[in-house]
């Protein structure tokens, strides 16, 4: 019984982090520079009663993050890009925004600085992928690895969430599951469950060239580092983004209409 609680199960999903493997009913993850914010912001939203995001156990003796395991699943089904389901992520993405509230906004100890010029409102997760959202009987319920939250404004978070979930990107590019949806629908759609006011709408594709401009920089450079972002990029990410600007440009005014 003991041998089984020990035993260490690698936990695949995302690109970047190696090494985040489950044991029992936690999750061990390689700790990094942000890793004492990130605990105190897990922790702050535990104090705040919320209940979508993984709880801080500590750290283990090899210096890892030891967080709890969310049962449910996680990357893109049937389900999960349902109308239904976007609209319960824009309220669970909300939820979560909400309880940050209280949090200090500094700049420091996070991976890099606000992405929107204008100041920031909450400490955002700012990747919201498929594979960082846990989902139970169709429905999102947590969101997981915050390696990349930091101070920004509501409105950069929730325009990194569509980018993976409208999405925002070029229908070459895009999951099978997301093919042949009506994106601008969906913008609207998760902008009214989100209670995104007007004038947030009316800057949101305008953050969204924005923000491929920059993900692309931040990409580029990080790829320099070697590893993981490098692989990325060499699998042709800054491509994708270069895309997915493209698409947004031939495809404004369209997505646009559904959100005045
Ligand atoms: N607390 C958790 N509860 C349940 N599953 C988890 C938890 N943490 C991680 N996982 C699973 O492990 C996978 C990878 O973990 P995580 O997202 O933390 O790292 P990563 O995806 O490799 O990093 P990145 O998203 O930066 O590339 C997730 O997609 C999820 O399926
Ligand atoms: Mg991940």
């Amino acid at each position: 019984m003991v041998a089984t609680l020990l035993r260490e199960i690698p936990l695949q999903g995302g690109d970047v982090t190696d090494g985040v493997v489950r044991v029992g009913d936690t999750v061990r993850r390689p700790s990094s520079t942000s890793t004492p914010s990130v605990h105190a912001l897990l922790r702050h939203l535990e104090a705040a009663g919320f209940d979508g995001a993984p709880r801080v156990v500590g750290m283990d003796g090899a210096g890892r993050q030891i967080l709890t395991y969310v049962p449910g699943t996680t990357g893109l089904r049937l389900e999960s890009v349902s109308d239904g389901a976007l609209a319960e992520l824009a309220v669970l993405l909300r939820r979560y925004h909400d309880a940050t509230a209280g949090f200090p906004l500094s700049a420091k100890g996070w991976e890099g600085g606000s992405n929107d010029d204008k100041s920031p409102e909450v400490i955002g997760h700012c990747d919201l992928t498929p594979e960082n959202v846990i989902f139970r009987n169709g429905s999102p319920v947590a969101v997981i690895d915050f390696d990349l939250a930091r101070p920004t404004t509501r409105l950069f978070d929730i325009v990194t969430t569509l980018r993976h979930w409208a999405p925002l990107a070029d229908p070459l590019d895009r999951h099978p599951l997301l093919r042949s949806l009506d994106v601008g629908a969906r913008l609207r759609l998760f902008c009214d469950a989100y209670g995104v006011p007007s004038r947030d709408r009316r800057r949101l594709l305008e953050l969204a060239r924005v923000r491929f401009q920059r993900s692309y920089t931040v990409m580029r450079t990080r790829a320099t580092t070697g590893g993981n972002w490098a692989k990325m990029w060499a699998g042709g990410a800054g491509e994708r983004i270069r895309r997915a600007a493209a698409w947004l440009d031939v495809h404004e005014d369209e997505l646009h209409a559904h959100l005045v």
